[in-house]
């Protein structure tokens, strides 16, 4: 690349830099959406399957004709009996059904590698609006691109397969027999986030509820409520609306006989904090005490429930409610346990996966990757008492010096934050896994923490970053050689010796680390193992022996590590990848799991399990 194109290029990633971050983030947020008035959209729908994307152009790629319209507002069997000379190619009201929300694994297997455009179709009355209400149509998530369309208007479009949107439809709202329309695109694209190449299956399809949200005109779009620094419960509340500045504003939390008031500014904005009461029990994950908040304007009203507590490090600790903790950890994709997984979280399915982390392992931390998990996760983390490690899937060779994708990067950046700031379980906000050091790189990520640092002071920022390895007297001496790390609070390693390189596992125990001045985490280590894969003798890689023997060499070599404070090891369960194709071993799966697909636990899982309880008891 010429050095004019890539100052340009420069130039414009200094142009986007510039841009205020408001910009980047989807609105409304719509905080605690799912307690708000409105109808649940989950459940039954059609599909039809568009791998040419006839729906979307016609042939010469022009506009679409009638017959391929998949979101026309139209009856097809009716207009085609009125009109048998009409040629219609598709009629959603007699496709397949479809329960959603799932990948589209989940309702047809043989879809398991389609990646291109499915539409779904569903019909619903809708409550008649008073006056003044607004209506929304909002989705918790959508892999990856999504067109939405309402009584065959078009209503938003959103890109990103993690995080929550939604669109304003009141006005295109109609009292019964509403028909919405999705175009779900899982296309990976080559300056998207995350980049077309990863490590974990890409479920495409609506793979979240979704919901028609009502609000009044004037409303609560967002509300983060913390516990600060210095000891004050504070407050920051948006309004969305006609009414949204100079609005009274009341945050309430009666357990504590609080209720702090204050009123918007001209942009519906306040913030507003007060003294924590004496009595305010701080959340942690032996105590997850929860509040319930209320905040009132005007006459709207929202509830969450809010876990008080500090996160902050000093010098290579990390301290929790002042004292320092050891993060006992491990990863999780989002991913339910048994054979046939389709992205589908629920509750249950968390709370299964959840329990393996704090009454299994015996941990007290949990790595979210590698990208946002659902609500439905972060919140029962709040409640069980799982400290969170929360990240956006800008992962390992993203298009860094693209403007687009920095802008994806930032809003999804954004999204998250605004979505889950009120769970107290999250403690760390991580901005990249595993990416190769370059200028664009750099300035990219120096970005996205700011941005961090921006929306949220009251939590750390990391990043996953590759190690680096030194022979120095004959003897391997790992480190970290990354610029980022000192725009970092945390300093995060993925490390693999003995699995990704030919160590022999009795090398391991001796290798040195280089002393950090921040807190170190192990952010990854691990080896595949195929559950009940024996192979005693010969200690082959993929069996159940060879991956104890690597947890048990590798632990000994962070015990010698003076300044790690935390792990989260690769990973609590099997998880479908593409790329991994051995035909014994992983047929299609990752089998680094410390439990297999079904939830058999192997012989490392209580490897690590001892090496937490000895941590739990020095602590
Ligand atoms: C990488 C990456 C993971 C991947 C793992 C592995 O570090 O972060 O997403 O699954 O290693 O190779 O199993």
């Amino acid at each position: 690349m010429g050095m004019g194109l890539k100052t340009l290029i420069g130039a414009a990633c200094a142009l986007v830099i510039a841009t205020p971050l408001a910009a980047f983030a989807s609105s409304p947020t719509l905080t605690r959406a799912d307690l708000r008035d409105g109808v649940d959209l989950s459940g039954t729908w059609r599909y039809s399957v568009d791998p040419y994307r006839d729906g979307l152009a016609g042939f010469h790629r022009g506009a679409p004709g009638p017959g391929h319209r998949r979101y026309d507002d139209v009856d097809v069997d009716a207009l085609t009996r009125t009109k048998p000379t009409a040629l219609y190619e598709y009629d959603m009201d007699r496709s397949s059904t479809a329960t959603l929300p799932q990948g589209w694994i989940g309702h047809d297997p043989t879809l398991r590698h389609y990646q291109g455009l499915m539409w779904y179709q569903r019909r619903f009355d809708a409550p008649a609006l008073k006056p003044g209400q607004r209506a929304f149509l909002r989705f918790e998530a959508v892999n990856y691109t999504a067109k939405v369309y309402l009584n065959g208007k078009p209503v938003g479009e959103h890109e990103g397969g993690f995080t929550p949107f939604s669109m304003e439809v009141t006005d295109a709202l109609r009292a019964s027999n509403n028909q919405v329309t999705v175009g779900v695109d899982s296309t990976p694209q080559a300056d998207g986030v995350p980049p077309p190449v990863t490590d974990w299956e890409n479920y495409g399809g609506v793979t979240r509820p979704m919901r028609l949200v009502i609000t009044p005109g004037t409303f609560i779009d967002d509300a983060w409520v913390r516990l600060s620094k210095d000891g004050k419960i504070a407050a920051t509340v948006k309004l969305d609306g006609a009414q949204a500045a100079n609005q009274e504003v009341h945050v309430r939390v009666a357990e504590l006989g609080l209720d702090i008031a204050g009123r918007t500014d001209a942009q519906g904005v306040l913030n507003v904090s007060a003294p924590a009461p004496k009595r305010l029990a701080r959340w942690s994950p032996e105590s997850p005490k929860l509040y319930d908040v209320v905040v009132q304007a005007g006459d709207d009203r929202m509830t969450d429930r809010v876990g008080f507590r500090t996160i902050e490090t000093k010098g290579s600790e990390i301290l929790l409610n002042g004292k320092p903790i050891f993060l006992r950890g491990i990863s999780i994709h989002e991913e339910e346990l048994g054979d046939t997984p389709a992205r589908t979280i629920t509750e249950a399915g968390a709370r299964a996966l959840l329990s393996e982390v704090k009454e299994g392992l015996h941990g007290n931390f949990v790595r979210l990757a590698h990208y946002p998990h659902s609500e439905i996760t972060t919140r029962l983390a709040d409640e069980m008492g799982l400290l969170v490690w929360s990240e956006i899937p800008v992962y390992w060779l993203v298009d860094f010096a693209n403007p687009r994708t920095l802008s994806l990067a930032r809003g999804m950046l954004a999204d998250n934050i605004r979505r889950d700031r009120n769970r107290a379980s999250i403690i760390l906000w991580s901005v990249a896994n595993e990416t190769p050091i370059t200028e664009a790189r750099n300035s990219f990520l120096y970005q996205l923490v700011d941005d961090v640092r921006a929306l949220d002071d009251s939590r750390l920022v990391t990043a996953a970053l590759l190690t680096d390895r030194k022979t120095v007297d004959g003897r391997p001496l790992m480190g970290l050689n990354d610029p980022l790390a000192d725009k970092l609070d945390v300093l995060s390693a993925n490390t693999y010796n003995g699995w990704y390189s030919d160590d022999a596992l009795d090398t391991l125990p001796d290798m040195a680390w280089k002393a950090t001045d921040k807190p170190l985490v192990f952010s990854e280590f691990g080896a595949d193992a195929l559950a009940g894969f024996s192979d005693p003798v010969l200690m082959r890689k993929f069996s159940e022996d060879f991956q104890k023997r690597y947890y048990e060499k590798t632990l000994a070599m962070a015990r010698k590590i003076p300044t790690l404070r935390g792990m989260s090891p690769w990973i609590l369960k099997d998880f479908r990848s593409p790329r991994r194709q051995h035909p014994v071993y992983q047929q299609g799966w990752n089998r680094k799991g410390l439990i297999s697909p079904t939830g058999r636990r192997k012989p490392a899982f209580f490897v690590l399990r001892g090496f937490y309880d000895e941590k739990a008891a020095s602590q």
